[in-house]
């Protein structure tokens, strides 16, 4: 696929197969709510180049979360930069009449909150129906029951270590023991389902939710700091914690 024809359903495939890390390894998907909203797509390119694995792009509503953030408009402007897998993380409420304008915009993976609509299994299937991956991300005080009657369906599970809303916060340790229940139930399931840990990841944090289960790491602060030339470094040591 060239750069620029993202956004097609049947685009996944081909920029999935271009993942960084073997197959085995701990995925990296760097969180662009850290990076420099003025060059947005040029941080998207330079991170890509620097390794990461997903680009991370944190939705805000002002409204499920205290913060405003990006919409599917600039997801369309940044597709074209990279053929990563654009992991789109939606917190906005409600949520499903904005699934198929993100979906157009050109997200691979569409990852939402169950607390924002009152059927997340309909949203689920919503987002499945358009071709893309689903997530459902629980907060930390979402209790780990809530994925139970959603095993068979989703993609991706992403467990927030911060309550969502802003980068630069500690991650929630009390959130490791829900990493470790839900790899339990992922591999009981037998299914292909990425878990996935988003908030306060460092290098220190990034160990203990590998060693918990977790197979992908959202990192905003920690992927973005330094500027360009750190990008590398900063993905590697993630990577290898
Ligand atoms: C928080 C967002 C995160 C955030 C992570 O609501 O979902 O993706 O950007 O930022 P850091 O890594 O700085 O905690
Ligand atoms: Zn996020």
């Amino acid at each position: 696929m060239q750069p620029g024809s993202g956004g097609s359903n049947g685009a996944i495939h081909e920029r999935r197969v271009q993942y960084m890390s073997g197959p085995n390894q701990v995925r990296i998907a760097p969180s662009i709510l850290s990076a420099d909203f003025a060059r947005l797509g040029e941080e998207v390119r330079a991170i890509a180049e620097a390794g990461a694995d997903y680009i991370h792009i944190d939705v805000m509503d002002g409204h499920f979360v205290p913060n405003l953030t990006i919409g599917p408009a600039v997801i369309k402007a940044l597709r074209p930069h990279s053929d990563l897998p654009f992991d789109v993380h939606l917190m906005i409420s409600p949520v499903d009449p904005y699934v198929e304008a993100f979906a157009d915009a050109g997200a691979d993976i569409i990852t939402v909150h169950p607390e924002a609509g009152a059927h997340v299994h309909r949203t689920v299937q919503l987002v499945k129906s358009l071709g893309k991956k689903a997530g459902v991300s629980l907060n930390p005080g979402t209790p780990v029951e809530m994925v139970d009657n959603l095993l068979g369906d989703v993609d991706l599970i992403l467990v927030m270590s911060v309550n969502p809303g802003f980068g630069g916060q500690s991650f929630i340790t009390s959130q490791l023991a829900k990493i470790e229940a839900l790899r339990a139930r992922i591999d009981g399931s037998g299914r292909d389902i990425e878990l996935e840990v988003d908030g306060g990841i460092n290098r220190d944090t990034a160990a203990a939710a590998i060693k918990a289960g977790a197979g992908v790491l959202v990192a905003g602060t920690a992927a973005f700091s330094g500027g360009a030339d750190s990008y590398a470094d900063n993905i590697r040591r993630l990577r290898g914690a």
